[in-house]
């Protein structure tokens, strides 16, 4: 059999960071009152990095791919897949994954995005699992990346305060030893509305409302329920107990989210990698950066049993069991 194996992990931030300070002081030119101890408490985030105009998915997605071209010791051309997950594409088409492709110089790789919001690397992960096991894929790129900055009304502080710019990447690798042992992937389109950007582009004009839209309180509602429910059914089918996986590496959206999650899975605080203070919520990057920032400070090491965990708009939501 073959399993999909993790050979490296790459991310990039954008050089900008904007404390909730900043911010603050930002959106109070503009009249809208908002406050580091607002954003600290009902979040945990304190800070976020953001694109300067003008810079594209692809850009940061591009660097976040050779970070972990170079950590897994192999070339571009060696790449016969990329998928590519994003809620914020470059453009209409291509697609961002064929842009990465060629900024990559992967001259032998297929390329496509998917788009499943802040479940997206979660969804990418299972696809690109998938293409190994059938044989179909032996060297895939898996990609989350967003310019979310680009989708926010930054007049609605109910929003805007969440959310940052940036890319992770892992490369997965056929292989004889595991490698993904586990996943389980979800959607339920009947909750599209409690979080969408629900504009499009029509004879050449935007319709719809182009901005992202949140009912905060049901997301919350929503994401803690899934996530719990997700990670016992994932490991139940792999036949493993919850309290065996070594690191937790769940969608970066809140600190209490996190908190009431790990307390519903009695899994230790300990060992869930949280980056949400530093990256804010960056959507389909925020599993992948989570799981390199943790890869490289020494804590997830090889032979380490990691759950990855997405959820986000669709609503979609899924969780991918991993022997490192
Ligand atoms: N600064 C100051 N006050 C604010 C801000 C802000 N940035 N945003 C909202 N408020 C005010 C509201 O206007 C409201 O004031 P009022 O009582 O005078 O009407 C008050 O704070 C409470 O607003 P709520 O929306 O009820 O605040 P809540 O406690 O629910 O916290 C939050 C909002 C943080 C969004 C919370 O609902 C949450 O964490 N939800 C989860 C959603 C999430 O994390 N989404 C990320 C994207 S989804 C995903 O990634 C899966």
């Amino acid at each position: 059999m073959s399993y999909a194996k993790l050979i490296g992990s790459g991310g990039y931030l954008p050089p900008r960071v904007v404390s909730n300070d900043e911010l603050a002081a930002e959106l109070a030119q503009q009249g809208i009152e908002t406050s580091d101890a607002w954003i600290r408490e009902r979040t945990g985030i304190q800070q976020r990095h953001l694109v300067e105009p003008g810079v594209k998915t692809s850009e940061l997605a591009t660097k976040a791919a050779q970070a972990a071209l170079a950590d897994a010791g192999i070339t571009a051309d060696q790449l016969d897949l990329i998928i590519l997950a994003t809620a914020t594409p470059d453009f209409v088409f291509p697609s961002t994954a064929c842009i990465v492709q060629a900024a990559l110089g992967a001259s032998n790789a297929a390329a496509f995005d998917v788009q499943a919001v802040c479940s997206g690397f979660v969804y990418a992960l299972t696809t690109a699992d998938a293409y190994i096991q059938a044989g179909r894929a032996k060297t895939v790129l898996v990609i989350g990346a967003e310019v979310f900055s680009r989708i926010l009304d930054w007049r609605d502080r109910g929003t805007c305060v969440l959310f940052g710019d940036g890319a992770g990447a892992v490369i997965m690798q056929a292989s004889d030893k595991p490698g993904v042992i586990g996943a389980k992937l979800h959607a339920d389109g009947n909750y599209a509305n409690i979080l969408c950007t629900a504009g499009n582009v029509d004879q050449g004009q935007v319709t719809g409302d182009p901005f992202l839209r949140m009912d905060g309180q049901a997301v919350f509602k929503f994401a803690v329920t899934a996530l719990a429910d997700s990670a016992q059914q994932v490991c139940d089918d792999a036949g493993i107990r919850l309290q065996d996986i070594d690191w937790l590496v769940p969608h970066q959206a809140n600190v209490r989210i996190l908190n009431f999650l790990s307390r519903k899975l009695g899994v230790d605080n300990d060992k869930v990698i949280v980056t949400v203070a530093e990256h804010a919520n960056t959507s389909a990057a925020s599993v992948p950066l989570a799981l390199d920032v943790a890869r490289r400070d020494g804590r997830i090491k090889s032979g380490d049993l990691v759950l990855l965990q997405g959820v986000g708009g669709g609503f979609t939501w899924g969780s991918v069991l991993l022997r490192i």
